[in-house]
């Protein structure tokens, strides 16, 4: 234990320690745009332990156009990266949800109360097209407050189309909805303009959790070793909150 801690240290690496809860990655293989094979799940999830991560609640898409994943599906890969990682004597917790893309599916999903896959405390984790505007984004994510769900609301920094009245964000939280930041976005790694909006919405004190969003190692590698996320991690994210619900 100490000599993984020095480790991390000596790296010169992030420590994610005190954000204790990784809540939106895609570790699970084969199902969706993340990784393809449990050797690269299992290397995912050493890396998450490495950055300090005591959980994940992994996050396959659910979109329906491509990645058509139910619970069991979702649910029966967990097993499998489950007992891989045990055998493997990786300590790091692993639970999963999904990542809900806000279709014509997901509100038939909602609509005939159908099992969700929800992150601790009931919260339906869900992303929007990155540059084309839903016509009725708030009335979508209000039905899901009306269906008993608090939704969070994923990578609000890339879409690109409230960059020009930002007073939609302030708007989305006064309705209840939370805001999941992405840890690369700070760094540069999706262009300037996401990343100058990720400091606009922390600034404001708009942004609720922080997740990974991890696809690859490639990913994990980029958000620990770029300094620019050293200010960010300052910022009082509220993960912590989820590991005791
Ligand atoms: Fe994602």
């Amino acid at each position: 234990m100490l000599s993984w801690l020095f480790d991390r240290k000596s790296q010169n690496t992030l420590d994610f320690a005190h954000i204790c809860i990784d809540i939106h990655s895609h570790v699970l293989p084969g199902i969706d745009d993340g990784v393809q094979t449990i050797e690269e799940s299992l290397a995912m999830l050493r890396r998450m332990q490495t950055l300090g991560f005591k959980k994940i609640v992994t996050t396959p898409h659910v979109m329906w156009d491509c990645y058509r994943n139910t619970p069991e599906i979702i649910l029966d890969r967990l097993e499998e990266v489950r007992s891989a990682a045990n055998i493997a004597g990786i300590d790091l917790q692993v639970d999963a949800a999904a990542e809900y893309f806000i279709d014509e599916h997901f509100i038939e999903l909602l609509r005939t109360e159908q099992p969700l896959l929800t992150l601790p405390g009931n919260r339906l984790l869900v992303e929007l097209p990155y540059t084309t505007p839903l016509l009725n984004t708030s009335e979508n994510l209000f039905s899901i407050i009306q269906y008993g769900y608090q939704p969070v609301l994923a990578h609000p920094e890339r879409y690109t189309y409230f960059f020009s009245d930002l007073s939609i964000y302030k708007k989305l939280v006064d309705q209840g909805c939370e805001l999941q930041l992405n840890a690369l976005s700070s760094s540069g790694h999706y262009g300037e303009n996401i990343s100058k909006t990720a400091e606009w919405l922390l600034k404001n004190n708009l942004i609720t959790f922080i997740g990974t969003d991890a696809h690859r190692t490639q990913h994990l590698d980029q958000i620990s070793k770029n300094n620019k996320n050293r200010k960010m991690l300052e910022y009082p994210f509220q993960n912590e909150k989820l590991l005791s619900i």
